[in-house]
């Protein structure tokens, strides 16, 4: 479906046909592992993305701090070895670092379009409305959706700059990412790029503290998932009833965020059709959270047929934000 909001908006939804079918599924699926599991992409209605927002402002989530200060630093050097003409952001969320890099193509002329996709709504349109004041002339081609499954409904475009920042792309399982990188590599022309955002790997402690951030914001927005579920599927969680967890597993290189049900207890999904059975103390994952070397990520583009191009990092080497194109 699409909606014009303004002249040069243009938004395109994926998400109402059978979108609450494969939540149904995706969700019985994940509850039916064990541990159970919830997909981390369903944190994301309207008050997780906001939750997310206020995360970013915490002192002990330095993430998004560091790769704010990498995009303002390089990003008319990323413009210039890219010669990009549009801005194609996945997870572009509220969009606000990537105003870096739409500042530095304007600045060298090049700016045309700015394609976000995100699951959700109200960050693809308030973030396109906020752009195209920013920057007079600016198209917006909003795409309301998952990067997962309607990448082949983006707009064409060439001298395309994929930008996956914040993370997201250490919030998929390396299987995930080895997919998710083969289908990115085959929708690239040979002027397209890839833009991404990985936190590194580091002490424990800093990993740790960033995930339990002290006024409960990351806790609340763990929840979060399951007010999603009640709402869109009828769930009768009580979220009060799970405790939030996030530890660093140093083998597998990632911070887990878990839900712990604080007593045995029986959930209800109407129109998932299950009711599930948690004991006292029984852990759900609702999030991995991968810290990446340079070295295996350098790998990973590999392996999808990308090479590395440049690596930017932020001056206490936290964040690192890697440039790459077809091989
Ligand atoms: N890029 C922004 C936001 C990161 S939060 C930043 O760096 O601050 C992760 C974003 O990815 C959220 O806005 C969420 O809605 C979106 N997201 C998560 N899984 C998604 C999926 N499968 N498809 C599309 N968007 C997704
Ligand atoms: C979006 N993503 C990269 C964040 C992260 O750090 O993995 C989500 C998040 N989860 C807890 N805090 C922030």
């Amino acid at each position: 479906m699409a909606t014009l909001a303004a002249p040069d908006i243009q938004i395109d939804s994926f998400l109402e046909e059978g979108s609450l079918d494969s939540m149904a599924a995706d969700i019985r699926a994940g509850l039916e592992r064990r541990p159970k599991e919830l997909p981390p992409k369903y944190f994301y209605d309207a008050r997780g993305s906001e939750l997310f927002d206020r995360i970013t402002e915490q002192p002990e989530y330095y993430p998004t701090r560091c790769e704010r200060a990498i995009l303002n630093r390089h990003a008319p050097t990323i413009v210039e070895l890219t010669g990009a003409r549009e801005l194609v952001e996945l997870g572009s969320g509220s969009a606000s670092k990537t105003r870096a890099l739409l500042y530095a193509m304007a600045g060298a002329g090049t700016l045309e379009r700015y394609v976000p996709v995100d699951v959700s709504e109200a960050v693809v349109e308030r973030s396109a409305l906020e752009l195209c004041e920013l920057y007079p002339g600016l198209r917006v081609h909003g795409l309301v959706g998952d990067f997962e499954r309607h990448l082949p409904h983006l707009p064409a475009g060439e001298h395309r700059l994929f930008a996956f920042l914040g993370g997201t792309f250490g919030n998929h399982f390396p299987e995930q990412r080895a997919t998710f990188l083969a289908s990115l590599r085959e929708l690239f022309g040979s002027g397209d790029f890839l833009l991404l955002g990985t936190d590194l790997r580091k002490d424990p402690a800093v990993l740790e503290a960033a995930y339990n951030d002290a006024a409960g914001v990351t806790s609340e927005f763990n929840r979060n998932v399951l007010r999603n579920v009640n709402t869109a599927l009828g769930g009768d969680f009580e979220p009060e009833a799970f405790e939030h967890r996030a530890v660093f597993d140093p083998d597998a290189s990632r911070i887990e965020m878990r839900l712990v049900a604080r007593a045995e207890q029986h959930v209800r999904i109407a129109a998932a059709g299950i009711e599930v059975h948690f004991a006292d103390g029984e852990e759900m994952l609702t999030e991995i959270s991968t810290k990446f070397t340079p070295e295996g990520l350098e790998e990973e583009l590999r392996t999808a047929g990308l090479g590395l191009e440049a690596l930017f990092t932020d001056e206490d080497g936290l964040f690192a934000v890697s440039l790459a194109r077809p091989l």
